[in-house]
């Protein structure tokens, strides 16, 4: 900008006032000459936009996926009118289509390819073509396949598969467009947090990200455009979502909103270390929130508007009160909060506000030191030990579990006596065991097969767990074609043992029909976050005090709170443990501490695993839901299929059956269930 100082003996006409701002009409300039200084730069903050050339063109390899999607329109909307989107298998979803059809509406030259980057005649090819419009401004690399595994269960082929998606293509994209793209403003690799911290099974991915990321920083050295940016896990679109959803800790991450992620992105773009990330770390305080000071009635009364609700008839409930499905909301939220009670909404509504002054009371009690006697004492306050109960309990079969029957000893067995048939295997619940649908296996007109957890079987991963159970199949060599059924916790593992026969068909017998007896993978991640704040985000004692909680539940009637409490004062797992058992024992003198001990480590891995268990690819085949009408509150939280949509590609036909999770199986109410099952069979 060129300044002009106006010098008093050359003023002599009137300025505009345009020109002369402040006082307009008192100066006059005479005619040159006129005196030319030096300019100051001022520096001032300013909000950098990033915006896209719409002269140019953009490629984004895995651009049809999640985070793909998302990225092409934040580059519609800064500018991009020329975009090549990339995936191995093309338009699919009727979001993909949509996307697509939306963008074309709008007079943007969106190109699907299914050019595959991973060779270097297509990347070349790629780019070329996306040349051929307009120069290239931009490559995304967004590829992704994941094959997770631990080491000694990791295969060169998934490891190979993993890093062609993020290792070759980057070399390839790199090679070729040295030559290919000149103008080339960008080159984007998505890398994952879980490369620069490690994530448990995860050797491949992390291995394919570290050397993309290297590849960036080379090219930053040589004055190329390079930049991978790591991501914690993200909300909202994209694989996390579309496997256990948005509310979940994924190595001390929490999902980070897509918008969020592309607000930090427009910065990542514009500044030039090649490598950074994003990660919203998890903070305890801000999903669970603190506990308030304010009594609990005080608060119960805030939320339905009432000034002193200790005022009104103790015997009306909350139910009575109107408590709505949004108030609801609030009130279990409250209570979740400041009694680190967990009551279903049925439960709320039937809850009294002499209730909740005995919470409040219970609640003070808590508050106050805590003596050795107050710690052992047992409540007698019938109406919270029972909401307490209430809270956590699913019931299951373990109570009608003779002491032998706790621990499974043979992985295969013979339920019935069929010989003839396409054989139906059925995959034990959380209790390890069948025995549970043996009254079902009778029915069957078909050779069934109980598959078993003994204290064998690998306890680290459902990966594994359903790895082990093929090879058991194999050894019993019966047919090689199957039926594969999976009864609660079970469904998650036959759902995963699908998976692994669908990925290498030659080792597996083929699975006719996938039954998932009120179970899925999804059914496990809302428990997860119905119980997060208990599970995930505690600490070990109290994660292990929990599930023992939960455990002892299964058997007898106790007050949670107070024995958590009690669990949680205890030195070491075995003495919390031996609580536990004596507890059980107590009421069930039939059932063996050692058995029980051990029903309970064997137990608690299976807890542990379901929780750690995401799939890593989507079913191709049919599924068959038979739901439980009755089923566990938490199936509220999840869609009418369990989600089963969000893992299979395949049709998903659903039937319900009569009764709660733990009877639709058994006695008349398995007759029932045949039904449908003999539907499925005649198939
Ligand atoms: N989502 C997260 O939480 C998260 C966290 C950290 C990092 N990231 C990174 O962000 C990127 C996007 O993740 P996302 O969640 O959007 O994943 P996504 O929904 O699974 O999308 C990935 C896409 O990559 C495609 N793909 C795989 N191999 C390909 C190839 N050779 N050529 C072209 N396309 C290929 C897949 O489609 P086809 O099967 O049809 O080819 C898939 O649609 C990934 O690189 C991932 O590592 C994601």
């Amino acid at each position: 900008m060129i300044q002009w100082e106006l010098e008093k003996a050359h003023i002599s006409t009137p300025l505009p006032s345009r020109l002369w701002g402040i006082c307009p009409g008192r100066h006059y300039i005479d005619e040159e000459p006129q005196k030319k200084i030096v300019p100051t730069p001022v520096q001032f903050k300013a909000l950098s936009r990033t915006t896209c050339n719409p002269e140019k063109s953009y490629v984004i390899i895995g651009g049809l996926g999640g985070f793909g999607l998302e990225l092409c329109q934040w580059l519609v909307e800064r500018g991009a009118t020329h975009v090549v989107l990339t995936s191995r298998s093309g338009l699919k979803t009727g979001y993909q289509k949509l996307c697509v059809h939306r963008w074309k509406k709008e007079n943007i030259n969106i190109i699907v390819s299914k050019l595959n980057a991973t060779k270097m005649d297509d990347a070349k090819a790629l780019l070329k073509m996306a040349a051929e419009f307009k120069p290239v401004a931009a490559i995304f690399n967004l590829a992704l396949v994941l094959r997770d595994a631990f080491m000694e269960n990791q295969t060169v082929e998934n490891f190979k598969e993993v890093c062609a998606s993020k290792v070759i293509s980057t070399l390839n994209l790199d090679a070729a467009s040295r030559e290919l793209c000149p103008e080339l403003d960008w080159f984007v690799c998505f890398s994952s947090i879980s490369c620069g911290r490690g994530n448990a099974g995860q050797s491949n991915y992390g291995y394919a990200n570290s050397v993309m990321e290297r590849i960036c920083e080379e090219r930053s050295k040589e004055g190329l455009p390079g930049l991978a940016i790591q991501w914690g896990a993200i909300g909202d679109v994209g694989v996390i979502e579309d496997t256990v959803g948005s509310d979940v800790v994924v190595g001390g991450t929490i999902p980070q909103r897509i918008n969020s992620c592309l607000t930090v992105m427009d910065k990542f773009l514009q500044q030039n270390q090649p490598v950074v990330s994003s990660i919203v770390p998890y903070q305890q305080s801000e999903t669970i929130g603190q506990k308030t000071s304010k009594p609990v009635l005080f608060n119960i009364g805030e939320i339905f508007g009432i000034e002193d609700i200790s005022a009104i008839n103790p015997e009306i409930s909350l139910g009575e009160l109107g408590m709505d499905s949004l108030i609801a909301v609030e009130v279990k939220q409250s209570l979740e909060r400041d009694l680190d009670l967990v009551l279903t909404i049925p439960e709320l509504r039937q809850l009294k506000v002499k209730d909740l002054k005995k919470l409040e009371g219970a609640r003070k009690e808590t508050n106050t030191t805590i003596t050795p006697e107050s710690k052992t004492k047992p409540t007698s306050d019938s109406t919270s030990e029972s909401n307490a109960k209430a809270a956590e309990k699913i019931h299951g079969h373990f109570s009608s579990l003779s002491s032998k029957e706790l621990i499974a000893a043979e992985t295969i067995i013979q339920m019935n006596s069929l010989k003839t048939g396409i054989p139906l295997f059925i995959v034990h619940p959380i209790e390890g065991t069948v025995a549970m649908l043996n009254s079902l296996a009778q029915l069957i007109n078909l050779p069934v097969y109980g598959i078993q957890c003994t204290p064998e079987a690998p306890s680290e991963t459902i990966e594994q767990l359903a790895a082990w159970y093929w090879k058991h199949i194999n050894t019993v060599n019966i047919s090689n074609s199957i039926f594969l059924a999976g009864y609660s916790f079970g469904g998650s593992v036959a759902f995963e043992m699908c998976l692994q026969a669908e990925r290498d068909p030659q080792h597996h017998a083929k699975v006719r029909n996938l039954i998932m007896l009120d179970g899925s993978p999804s059914l496990m991640s809302a428990y997860i976050r119905v119980h997060k704040k208990h599970f995930q985000n505690s600490s070990i004692v109290e994660k292990e005090a929990e599930a023992l909680c939960s455990y002892v539940l299964q058997f007898v009637d106790i007050n949670t709170l107070e024995f958590k409490k009690e669990l949680m004062s205890l030195p070491s797992l075995a003495d919390r443990v031996k609580i536990s058992v004596e507890r059980i024992s107590a009421t069930y003198k039939n059932l063996h501490s050692e058995n029980l001990t051990l029903a309970f480590d064997l137990y608690y891995k299976k807890v542990l695993m379901s929780f750690k268990y995401i799939p890593k690819e989507k079913l191709k085949k049919e599924v068959t839901l038979i739901k439980a009408s009755d089923s566990l509150e938490m199936t509220k939280n999840i869609s009418e299929t369990y989600d089963l949509e969000k893992v299979c590609d395949g049709k998903i036909i659903l039937y319900t059956a009569e009764g709660t999770h733990t009877t639709f199986i058994q006695g008349k109410r398995a007759k029932d269930l045949l039904n449908f099952l003999s539907n499925i069979f005649s198939d």
